[in-house]
């Protein structure tokens, strides 16, 4: 592992201004960052100064503040494309999440690309966000799904992905499961899909804010993520794609600002990226996104990753103590982010949610979006805790304590 120098959780504690409340009593210990992260102040106050200042809406005023409103919503892309390392911010279209980026790419690049006979091979641990729109898209055209399976270590199993990608046009997978922690090989996937013929696209939603990500290095065809994970606010999300890909694909919505020239019967489109905005867009969510970009680079995302490796640690080696528990996902912290989720006997995980709630822990229960996956555990839902940059390790030990009370309850 590189050495890198610990980030200091209290200094980072001091910008978020919800840890300055109690929750049930208690200060909260917020253990749900893979739903969606908490936000500095940095991030808030930049919307509310856009809001406060120059509130206009941006390509379309001559006038100063909406053409402050357009400068600071295009820095927030470029701040986005060299986060993600992407080429050029003209790769950075703007959605409303990953949900909707992968939408994207299923309307516009998949009905032009994928035709009655193909094949799009997902995982079975994807989030419903990248599953429910290929099994639409696949019943829209007559494609064929098909899928990779886990091992019991919450593995991809790959030993048959060559005679599996034979007729993909499509390889479609998360960089980092929302509900076992995986890491996911996305590189060597890549270059087998690519020998094989098939694009590949990458759901970053797990990874973007927790690891420092280089699109161009994963090789990868399209990659998507939502800000609201990564200290930014609700309502903006990122599609980057090869931009020879995103000139080639036809418009997704139609309407203002997606295009060139308009007459009665026929228009012509915008450049990229703007080909694929239609709309006034969500200018201060973007421009937020772009402060959460600039407070997570202030901390370094080398720094990020390390951090949640100490705490996953940390928490796999207390969790293992708790009689009776089921841990899911790898054991390895090298592939595994920071989500763990797991299981007790006798207690259910919803019960055991509302119950470390009174001691102000905030812990996901149910089937985080994977019903397929909670299928293959034989469960039908577990408990997760996620971390990011403000938890601390002595959260670990409250959230051990917290369940080994509810077990008192209800055994
Ligand atoms: C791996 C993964 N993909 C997709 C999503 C969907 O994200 P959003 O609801 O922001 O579109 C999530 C959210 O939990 C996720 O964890």
């Amino acid at each position: 592992m590189i050495q890198t120098r610990a980030i200091d959780v209290e200094s980072i504690r001091r910008d978020f201004p919800i840890f300055t409340r109690k929750v049930n009593g208690k200060p909260l210990v917020y253990l749900d960052s893979a739903a969606t992260s908490q936000k500095p102040d940095g991030v808030i106050e930049s919307m509310n100064d856009y809001y406060r200042r120059y509130n206009a809406n941006p390509h379309r005023g001559v006038y100063a503040i909406s053409e402050e409103a357009t400068a600071a919503y295009e820095s927030a892309r470029q701040k986005v494309a060299t986060f993600i390392q992407a080429p050029s911010p003209k790769e950075i279209v703007f959605t409303r999440n990953v949900t909707e980026a992968i939408n994207l790419v299923r309307y516009s690049w998949g009905r032009a690309n994928v035709r009655a006979g193909d094949r799009i091979l997902l995982t079975e641990m994807e989030h419903h966000s990248n599953l429910v729109p290929w099994q639409l898209l696949a019943r829209e055209v007559g494609a064929q799904l098909d899928f990779l399976y886990i091992d019991d270590d919450g593995l991809l199993r790959l030993e048959d992905l060559d005679r599996k990608l034979e007729g993909a046009r499509l390889v479609a997978f998360t960089h980092q499961s929302n509900t076992l922690g995986t890491i996911n090989p996305v590189k060597a996937i890549t270059q087998a899909a690519h020998r094989a013929g098939a694009l590949v696209l990458v759901d970053g939603a797990q990874a973007v804010p927790h690891m420092a990500v280089n699109v161009a290095d994963l090789g990868i065809d399209f990659y998507g993520f939502s800000g609201h994970k990564m200290c930014g606010p609700t309502g903006i999300g990122v599609l980057w794609a090869r931009r020879a890909l995103l000139e080639a694909m036809p418009p997704f919505m139609g309407g203002g600002d997606m295009i060139k020239r308009v007459r009665l019967q026929e228009a012509t489109w915008n450049d990229l990226p703007w080909k694929f905005e239609a709309g006034t867009p969500s200018v201060a969510e973007g421009i937020g996104l772009g402060a959460a970009v600039d407070y997570l680079c202030g901390i370094g995302m080398d720094r990020v990753r390390a951090h949640e490796r100490t705490l996953v640690e940390y928490a796999l080696e207390k969790l293992q103590d708790v009689p009776g528990i089921r841990l899911y996902g790898p054991a390895d912290s090298e592939i595994h982010g920071g989500a763990v989720s797991f299981s007790l006997p006798n207690v259910h995980p919803h019960d055991l949610a509302t119950l470390v709630d009174r001691e102000g822990i905030a812990i996901r229960a149910g089937h985080h979006c994977t019903q397929p996956l909670m299928e293959r555990l034989g469960v039908p839902a577990t408990s997760r805790a996620s971390f990011y940059i403000y938890n601390r390790p002595a959260e670990v030990d409250q959230l051990v304590e917290a369940i080994e009370k509810a077990q008192k309850v209800f055994n």
